[in-house]
Formats: C-alpha cells, structure tokens, sequence
C-alpha cells in the first residue's frame, strides 16, 4: 500500500472507478505493453482478489487470454479454492489451445487443487449445429455449473487485434473495423459507446446471462487497451478491474 500511495495510484484507482461505474479497480504500477513482468504484476493482484473472495463449493467461470492465463499463474491452494469448480465461460472463439478458456479452467484447478470441467466446442458454429451441442448431456452439465457461476473471471482485448488472433477471415476483420468496433470481452465486439457491433456464436454465458452472477472481475491493461476497457467495462457491468498504470491513465485522459 505504502508504494501504491508513492505512485499516486490508489487515487487513481478511486478516480477509475468512480469514470467506469465499477465497486472496485486495482492497479499495479507499469504497462503491460512494455513489460511482460507488470501482466505477472496484474495476475498476482487478480489472484490474490480471488482468494480473498473465495468461498467453499462455488463456481468459478473464467474467459481465455495471456492476462486470464498470468492470473491462473500465480493462484496457490486455499481451502475455498480446493472445493471451487472452475468452467470455461464459453466454448471455442478462436484462441490457441494454451490461451483458451478450458486450458485455463484446468490450469487454475491445477494450482489450487480444485476441480474443473472441460467444454469441447469448436469455434464458429451454425445455428443447428450449436442448438444440437446444447442438447449433449456434458454440455448441459457445464451450462448448470454456469447457471450457478459466482465469480466470472474475464479478459479483455483490442477488437482488431482479436479478430486477428482468432484467424478470422479478411472479411471479417474488415468488417469488425468498419463497425467501429473498439473492444471485445466474451467474444463480443463492442464500439466504443459499449454497444455489440459483432459477435463470435458459441455456446456458454451470453452477455445478458452476466447480470445473474454475483461477482465479475476484468482483467486487462497496457495502453494499447484503453479504449476497449472503457468500452468493455461498463457494458459487461463490472465490478472489480485489475489494471495497470497506463492503462488507467490513458483512460482518465483519453476517453
Ligand atoms: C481471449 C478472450 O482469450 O482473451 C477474449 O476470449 C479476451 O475475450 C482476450 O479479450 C484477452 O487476451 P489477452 O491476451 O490480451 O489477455
């Protein structure tokens, strides 16, 4: 605490808050997209936040992404954490395998000794093939765990740098651009008055299923994120973002 108050960042975590509507920010000192060392910084904040906030026998869903991934890095054993069950939010967007969210799901499982499901999706599904995956009995399992999500771990990324990622067709990136999207959370694409511009089909948590669940943590920074956290954060209605410096105030001064 007594570096954070050196930096001047406990105030800028009250100023972010208050801009992004959100119960809580948390910022480490640094940019993430200079250094790799302050997303380890974010992930040791992030998993600290969960521990504080576990409880015995919840749910814990969690979205893909290096900074979801650094998060899932630094988690240790607590005896809530043991009897937590971790879900992949959502089935296949896209990611590499070690960025997806079931690689995470398990990987977290892994360091706390809880437990995990997987769901086996592939991305981009038709309308008949996802409404026949819903039908699966593993699937309807992971869809009750998420029904009874308490926390949802998220990432978020830059819009075009994620249609990138995920190995989207030059039409569709062309078309992410032209909608003047700015960030994506969930594999929704959202402009930069938080409205869903473009949208990856799969099954797990829609955005409107988010409002059931009791605590949603973001975890994103580096500069280059600005836009899309003030795009993503209010519209996710979030409660809690685990930042970086340059990220918060380029927020503060730029959007
Ligand atoms: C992806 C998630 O895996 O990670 C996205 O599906 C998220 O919703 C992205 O935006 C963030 O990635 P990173 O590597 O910038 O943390």
């Amino acid at each position: 605490p007594l570096i954070k108050d050196l930096f001047g960042l406990t105030d800028l975590e009250v100023r972010l808050a208050r801009r992004l509507g959100l119960k809580k920010v948390v910022i480490v000192p640094g940019d993430a997209d200079q250094s790799d060392w302050v997303k380890k910084e974010m992930g040791r904040s992030g998993a600290r936040l969960l521990r504080q906030m576990a409880r015995p026998d919840q749910v814990v869903a969690v979205t893909g992404g290096t900074t979801v991934a650094a998060l899932a890095e630094m988690m240790t054993p607590t005896p809530s954490l043991k009897s937590t069950m971790f879900v992949p939010a959502r089935g296949g967007l896209g990611e590499a395998v070690e960025l997806e969210s079931n690689y995470i799901a398990s990987l977290m499982a892994k360091k706390t000794g809880g437990d995990y499901r997987l769901m086996h999706v592939p991305d981009q599904l038709s309308d008949e093939a996802r409404e026949m995956l819903l039908r699966e009995p593993h699937i309807q399992e992971v869809m009750e765990l998420l029904r009874k999500a308490r926390i949802v771990v998220h990432g978020i990324g830059e819009a075009t740098k994620m249609a990138i990622r995920r190995k989207s067709s030059p039409d569709e990136v062309a078309h992410i651009q032209h909608s003047g999207a700015v960030g994506e959370a969930f594999g929704y694409y959202l402009n930069s008055s938080g409205e869903i511009v473009s949208r990856v089909r799969t099954v797990g948590l829609q955005l409107e299923d988010l409002g059931e669940i009791e605590s949603i943590i973001a975890i994103a920074g580096g500069r280059s994120k600005a836009q899309a956290i003030a795009a993503v954060c209010p519209a996710v209605g979030n409660d809690v973002l685990i930042t970086d410096e340059a990220a918060a105030r380029a927020i503060l001064e730029e959007t």
